[in-house]
């Protein structure tokens, strides 16, 4: 089969209800641009679509919480995400978003159109219902226990923990978000798209058909999901926000979100086609088009098996040809939270590493999620600047272009006859295309972007080896091949590293005075001699002898220990504020009456001796000075005093506790104290100097 030449990759829809984060880069967008700039390198004819999802009920539930309307939320956040996009270098060729007028058109006639094709089913059933809230709850309106995996905290769509997609009435236990009261069961009429109806076709298109070329994971989640049997799905809503269901019969119902956000992909292509003067249906209906979805794996089943359905049921449409569903990202150990502000801010790393795109666009692709969640921490992303970017990539370059200058004016040397290590050297940058571009093709990012800092690695250890700094002294000659050569590389690096390093790959190509294929939309072939991606793998020098080069200018600079540190810093007081927030204050225990108090002896006492308790973290055993007595008592402090400290302290006994004994030591009472802000204990101790053991307290 021949390639082909148009394709049309979707990025899943951002919702716009917070700011974009490090794990939606990693795990969709980065890989999406470097994918699209490597297919518009290669000449593809390709339209790279996204949008904002405005639809989401997380959407009206956090307008409320801050007291703002719905579409002034979306406004914000809209132009926020957008902004930082385009500020990171993502070349959607149109971000659209589905409140769009052109959006509701599209779904609503998509919806329209399987309505009376047919294909949905009418059903009133019994819903939740919230009495106390007057409202029917689905998705992100109630909680409850996964019927799958047992996870607490389930959504009414689907189970975060194990990616179960679920209806609300499956839910064990279901609690409402807006008003926590168990729901009742009410009767309402929707519309359901039958997946079972389509159970073979998803059997032979993607069990059979892309068992080869789908991401294990991504084919994995798909096969459970099908073998279990797909129930009906409702693709209405008993909501006011959202897409009003365009048949009679359904006043106050909207479309479902996960109805409407994948026709995103296609409003968003329409409208870019408007602005273009293009045509957009054949990148959405040619046989010959390849429509790719980067999304993350939390939603495989939305773009595998209930969105095909939807264009199989409509009939003129084609097919995801792969879904390259990637993994989570964490951030220093812990899940990162929109809710828990526990993330690294598109935007806001844009402000404090003014010009560094690339390094973080390296970084998550270095240590992408692509086959199990990664890490990502500020350790390892000074250590991937500071000993890849820096050191190998950018020492190259500068050494390569400063020593051309000082030597030749920045002209490119003619060079002498080659040696065995030169033609090898020159052997190895043409098998590096190849090999880039078949990481590029499979959707392993992270090995591409080893294989780019390899080329560089070539270089680096080209230079070194030949040492042109010292040669220089006895034979110019040579220096002129040596310096012809790593400029090769040089440029070479400069084609290569365009989808992967846009920033960096414009600077270089200046610094040399290269042109070359253009990686973004809309952009015309420069004049002159250009350079594309097939001509590293030609005999013919990438840079000619005789030209003349720009001035010398860094790439990358080092990041130092204390902008790290700032960043932990931040997070740390995000945990903080965090912890204290999650703890509320314990719900008062059952009244006891005055005769159960005056049962309770606490004294006043003073510690006179303690030490750990061998073979335990928490436990220290005291000896105490009750004023009735001098006794024992084992208290769980160990973690948060020293034996030292705590001598001579006064503390409040309570003494006509039963004796228990722990670990094999009686425990004659219970020292009292409780927890400060940073989780340490603290003693209720008398202040006063002056009060007797053995007093008591009332
Ligand atoms: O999970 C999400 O963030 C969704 N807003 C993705 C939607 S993708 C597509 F279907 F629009
Ligand atoms: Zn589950």
């Amino acid at each position: 089969m021949s390639e082909p030449m148009r394709y049309t990759i979707t990025a899943a829809l951002p919702y716009t209800n917070g700011p974009i984060h490090i794990g939606h880069l990693a795990g969709v967008y980065v890989p999406a641009d470097i994918y699209a700039r490597y297919q518009r390198l290669q000449g593809k004819d390709v339209v790279f679509v996204c949008g904002s999802d405005e639809h989401g009920v997380a959407i009206p539930m956090k307008a409320k919480k801050e007291g703002v309307s719905a579409k002034s939320l979306i406004d914000k956040y809209h132009r926020m995400i957008k902004d930082s996009f385009e500020d990171f270098g993502i070349t959607f060729d149109n971000y659209s978003r589905t409140s769009a007028e052109i959006h509701h058109q599209t779904a609503g006639d998509f919806f329209v159109r399987l309505y009376n094709q047919g294909d949905f089913l009418e059903e009133t059933t019994a819903q939740l219902y919230d009495e106390e809230a007057q409202q029917f709850l689905a998705d992100r309106f109630v909680t409850g226990t996964c019927p799958n995996c047992g996870y607490e905290e389930a959504y009414g769509d689907q189970c975060e923990n194990c990616g179960t997609s679920l209806n609300a009435t499956e839910l064990i236990n279901p609690k409402s978000t807006l008003s926590g009261a168990k729901p009742a069961l009410r009767e309402t009429k929707h519309w359901f798209l039958p997946l079972g109806r389509y159970e073979d076709f998803l059997n032979e298109w993607i069990l059979k058909g892309h068992k080869a070329d789908w991401k294990p994971n991504v084919y994995g989640q798909c096969k459970s999901w099908i073998e279990a049997g797909l129930k009906p799905r409702a693709v209405t809503r008993d909501l006011d926000w959202g897409i009003p269901v365009p048949v009679d019969g359904a006043e106050g119902k909207v479309l479902y979100v996960w109805f409407d956000a994948p026709i995103g992909y296609i409003s968003s292509t329409k409208e870019w086609a408007d602005r273009e003067e293009r045509d957009w249906e054949p990148y959405w209906k040619d046989k010959d088009s390849k429509l790719l979805h980067f999304i993350g794996k939390d939603n495989i089943v939305f773009h595998c098996i209930i969105f095909p359905s939807m264009l199989k049921a409509h009939g003129e449409y084609i097919l995801p040809d792969n879904v390259p569903a990637n993994e989570f990202l964490n951030l220093e150990g812990n899940k990162l939270s929109t809710s828990k502000n526990w993330a690294v801010w598109l935007h806001e790393y844009l402000d404090e590493f003014t010009g560094m795109q690339d390094v973080l666009r390296y970084v998550l692709t270095a240590n992408a999620p692509e086959s199990k969640d990664n890490d990502f921490t500020w350790k390892d992303f000074q250590a991937r600047n500071n000993n890849e970017l820096v050191a190998i990539f950018g020492n190259f370059i500068n050494r390569v272009v400063v020593l051309s200058h000082k030597y030749f004016d920045g002209i490119v040397p003619e060079p002498e006859e080659f040696k065995t290590i030169d033609e090898e050297t020159l052997g190895q940058l043409r098998e590096f295309p190849e090999i880039i571009s078949d990481r590029l093709e499979r959707y392993r990012f992270r090995e591409a972007s080893q294989e780019l800092m390899n080329m560089a690695r070539l270089g680096n250890k080209y230079l070194a080896e030949q040492e042109p700094w010292k040669v220089i002294k006895e034979d110019e000659g040579r220096v002129k091949t040596i310096l012809y050569i790593a400029l090769q590389i040089a440029s070479g690096l400069a084609i290569c590293s365009d989808p992967l390093l846009p920033f960096t790959a414009k600077k270089l190509r200046s610094m040399l005075g290269l042109k070359t294929h253009p990686s973004t939309p809309k952009t015309k072939l420069p004049e002159g001699r250009t350079l594309h991606w097939d001509d590293i793998q030609k005999p013919k020098a990438l840079i000619p002898a005789g030209h003349q080069l720009e001035k010398a200018e860094l790439l990358f600079r080092k990041i130092e220990d204390k902008e790290v540190q700032a960043q932990l810093d931040k997070l740390e007081a995000t945990r903080r504020l965090n912890e204290t927030e999650k703890k509320s204050v314990m719900p008062q225990k059952e009244t006891i009456s005055f005769e159960d108090f005056s049962k309770i002896d606490m004294r006043v006492g003073t510690i006179l001796e303690a030490e750990k308790m061998p073979k335990t973290k928490k436990l220290m055993v005291l000896k105490v000075d009750t004023g009735l007595d001098q006794r024992t008592i084992v208290s769980g402090i160990a973690e948060s005093f020293s034996p030292e400290e705590i001598i001579g302290r006064k503390v409040t006994v309570l003494v006509n506790l039963a004796p228990r004994p722990l670990r094999g030591v009686d425990s004659e009472g219970m020292i009292l104290m409780t927890e400060n802000k940073d989780g340490k204990l603290v003693f209720l101790n008398p202040d006063e100097e002056d009060i007797d053991n053995g007093e008591t307290i009332s």
